[in-house]
C-alpha cells in the first residue's frame, strides 16, 4: 500500500502556523549567519520572574510527579480563581469551573472540539490569529469569517447580519485586546456584543490573553457584564503571555460547569495533564506580586507609543493606533505593485519576503492571517531594537519606485 494517499484528507489540508513557519524561515537565516530583527512571533522578551522558577525548581524536588486531575491541579485551579476574581471580576468555581490545558492555543482546541459537530458554525472576525479557524477545521466545522471594518474593528452590527445570514452558527470567538490589530473593546461595545449572542442564543469564547497588555482603557471581561452573558461564555486566558511563559504551556479556560465537563473530557483525552512543574510555576506566577506585570505593560505601552511613531514617519505605511496586545498592523497597499530593480511586489506576502531580505526584519503577512496587504509587526523587542528594525524598513521601502 502506498500510504502517502491514505493519510488523513483532513489533516492534509490543514495550512502550517505561518507565525511558527515565518520564525522557523528566521532561525535558519540566522543560523547562516544573517543578523534578523524577529518581529515575527508574539513571543515576549522577558523571561518568567525568579519566584516563578523557584517554584517550578521546588516542585521538581519536592513533589511527586504524578498525573493531576485533567482539570488541572486543585491549586493552580484555586489560583486561577483567585486571578479571575481579582483581575476580570470574575467568579469561577476551581471545583468544575476551570480546565487547564497545555498553553492557551490546546485551551481553545479543547473548547472548540468540545463545542462544535460537524457543519456547525463557528464566526471568526478577520483579521485573526490563525487557530481558531484551523481548530474548527480539525472537528469539521465551518469557520465563517466577518471581515471586521476600515479600523479593523468588529461592529455589532456587522456581528448581527453575519448570524443572521448563517443559519448554522452555534459560537461566536471574540480576541481582544486582538491579535494581529491591537484593538480592543470598551464596556459599552462588549454590552452590544453580548446583547447579540444572547438574542441568537450562542455561545462565546472569549480569548483574552492580551488582557493585561492594555494601553488605553481598563480590560472589561465581557462575562464580567452580567449574569447572562456570563453563562454563554468562555473565558481563555494563559501564563504564556501575562508571565513570559510561552515556552511553560499552561492555560486555561473558565465557564459553565457542563460545558467545562466536556472540555475536560477533550483536555483529558489528548493531553492527560499539564507537566506539574510548569503548573506550580504558573501557581506561583498568579499568587505572586503582580508588579512585574505593570511594569511589563508600561514597557510595552512605550514600544507601542513608539512603533507607531515610526511607522507614522514612512511614507505610504498607514496603520491605526493599537490599543493593545504587542502588535501593530499597517497597510503597505501603497506598495504593491512597486519593484526595486525590475521585479514588482505583488502582494503582501512578497513584501513580507522583500523586509525579511532587504530590511532583515521579519514579519507576519497579513494574507496569511485574513487581511490582504497588511503586515504583522510584533513589537516583542526593546526599543533601540524597535527603532534600528524601522529605520531599515524605511530605507527598503525607500528604495521602492
Ligand atoms: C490571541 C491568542 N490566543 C491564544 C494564543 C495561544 O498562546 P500559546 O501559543 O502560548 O498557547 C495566542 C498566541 O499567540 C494568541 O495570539
Amino acid at each position: 500500500m502506498n500510504y502517502r494517499d491514505s493519510l488523513s484528507r483532513n489533516i492534509s489540508k490543514m495550512p502550517e502556523s505561518p507565525t511558527l513557519s515565518v520564525n522557523q524561515k528566521v532561525s535558519d537565516l540566522i543560523k547562516m549567519g544573517e543578523t534578523v530583527i524577529n518581529l515575527s512571533i508574539g513571543d515576549p522578551d522577558f523571561d518568567a520572574f525568579p519566584h516563578v522558577k523557584d517554584a517550578a525548581i521546588r516542585a521538581i524536588r519536592e513533589i511527586p510527579m504524578r498525573y493531576t486531575s485533567s482539570y488541572g491541579d486543585f491549586e493552580l485551579r484555586k489560583a486561577i480563581s483567585i486571578g479571575f476574581q481579582r483581575d476580570n471580576n470574575l467568579r469561577y468555581n476551581p471545583e468544575n469551573q476551570i480546565v487547564v490545558a497545555p498553553g492557551p492555543k490546546k485551551s481553545i482546541y479543547d473548547c472548540i472540539t468540545a463545542l462544535l459537530n460537524p457543519g456547525e458554525g463557528i464566526i471568526i472576525p478577520r483579521p485573526y490569529w490563525e487557530a481558531y479557524f484551523i481548530h474548527a477545521k480539525f472537528c469539521f466545522a465551518e469557520p465563517i469569517f466577518l471581515d471586521t471594518n476600515e479600523n479593523l474593528r468588529l461592529t455589532p452590527e456587522s456581528l448581527e447580519d453575519t448570524i443572521k445570514s448563517h443559519s448554522s452558527v452555534k459560537v461566536v470567538v471574540l480576541n481582544y485586546p486582538c491579535n494581529p490589530t491591537g484593538v480592543s473593546y470598551r464596556k459599552s461595545e462588549l454590552e452590544k456584543f453580548a446583547e447579540i449572542i444572547l438574542k441568537y442564543d450562542l455561545i462565546l469564547i472569549s480569548d483574552e490573553v492580551y488582557d493585561t497588555y492594555s494601553y488605553e482603557f481598563e480590560h472589561i471581561s465581557i462575562a464580567s457584564i452580567d449574569n447572562d452573558i456570563y453563562s454563554r461564555t468562555i473565558t481563555i486566558n494563559g501564563a504564556s503571555k501575562r508571565y513570559g511563559m510561552t515556552g511553560w504551556r499552561v492555560g486555561w479556560a473558565a465557564g459553565p460547569p457542563e460545558i467545562m465537563k466536556m472540555v475536560a473530557n477533550v483536555q483529558g483525552n489528548t493531553s492527560s495533564c499539564v507537566n506539574v512543574a510548569a503548573q506550580k510555576a504558573a501557581e506561583a506566577a498568579i499568587l505572586g506580586d503582580q508588579t512585574p506585570v505593570m511594569k511589563i505593560t508600561e514597557e510595552f505601552k512605550r514600544r507601542r507609543n513608539v512603533v507607531v511613531d515610526e511607522i507614522s514617519r514612512i511614507k505610504g505605511l498607514r496603520s491605526i493606533k493599537p490599543e493593545g496586545a504587542f502588535y501593530i498592523f499597517p497597510s503597505v497597499e501603497e506598495f504593491i505593485g512597486k519593484n526595486n530593480d525590475g521585479k514588482p511586489i505583488m502582494d503582501d506576502i512578497e513584501m513580507s519576503d522583500y523586509l525579511l531580505n532587504e530590511a532583515k526584519v521579519a514579519t507576519i503577512p497579513g494574507s496569511l492571517i485574513g487581511r490582504k496587504n497588511y503586515i504583522r509587526f510584533a513589537y516583542v523587542r526593546p526599543v533601540g531594537t524597535l527603532i534600528k528594525a524601522f529605520e531599515q524598513i524605511k530605507s527598503a521601502l525607500g528604495k521602492l519606485k
